[in-house]
């Protein structure tokens, strides 16, 4: 039988894979909807989210909500994970070894709840999931499909905290989200597969 999401955030919560176990106060599991059409999936806890053991609850977290409400999305009917799911000491930055070790268990969250729409928030998250270095700034606002699901980058809530100048930018990419969910899109199977769609 398929693992279910809770058995996914289970393991994520007694991970000690890497060595950021030992400083870690709680790892993040993703959490939301189980059956979310959309997924977004940052770089990785900060202090607010390592306290609490949730994603996006520190002033990123607030920041997204308000771009949530301004497009009429709301929270629970999304799935909210990272790429990494311990805050490394000191609040530094998670280096590659981490990435790859932790990288599996949003592999295994996307598989298992099949959303429609993964946005990589940033560029850590978008080089992971497309398997190699990218840029956001490139790439955010367009929808590339994959094999199950459209990869959709867009830029991190917290890049308009650091730079307010980028506000615009962060809301402009949650307008085109809404859009593109609301056109109901459809992945074209792959060539020669059409008959098993
Ligand atoms: N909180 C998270 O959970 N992820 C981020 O990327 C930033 C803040």
């Amino acid at each position: 039988m398929e693992e279910t999401l809770g058995e996914i955030g289970q393991r994520i919560r007694v991970c000690k894979k890497c060595p950021l176990h030992e400083s870690r106060t709680k790892p993040v599991p993703g959490e939301g909807n189980p059956f979310a059409k959309v997924m977004l999936v940052g770089q990785g806890p900060g202090r607010n989210e390592d306290e609490t053991g949730r994603p996006f609850v520190g002033a990123a977290g607030v920041f997204l909500d308000r771009m949530l409400k301004a497009v009429g999305l709301k929270r629970r009917e999304l799935w909210l994970t990272n790429v990494t799911r311990c805050l490394p000491p000191g609040g530094r930055l998670p280096r590659a070894p981490e990435i790859k070790t932790c990288a599996p268990f949003l592999l295994d969250e996307i598989r298992v709840l099949r959303p429609k729409i993964v946005c990589p928030l940033g560029n850590k998250a978008l080089s992971l999931l497309l398997r190699k270095p990218s840029q956001i700034q490139r790439l955010r606002g367009t929808a590339i499909p994959m094999e199950t699901h459209f990869l959709f980058p867009m830029l991190h809530p917290a890049a308009a905290i650091r730079n307010p100048a980028l506000e615009e930018k962060v809301m402009e990419d949650f307008k085109n989200l809404k859009r593109f969910l609301d056109s109901d899109p459809v992945l074209k199977p792959p060539p020669g597969q059409e008959s098993l769609f």
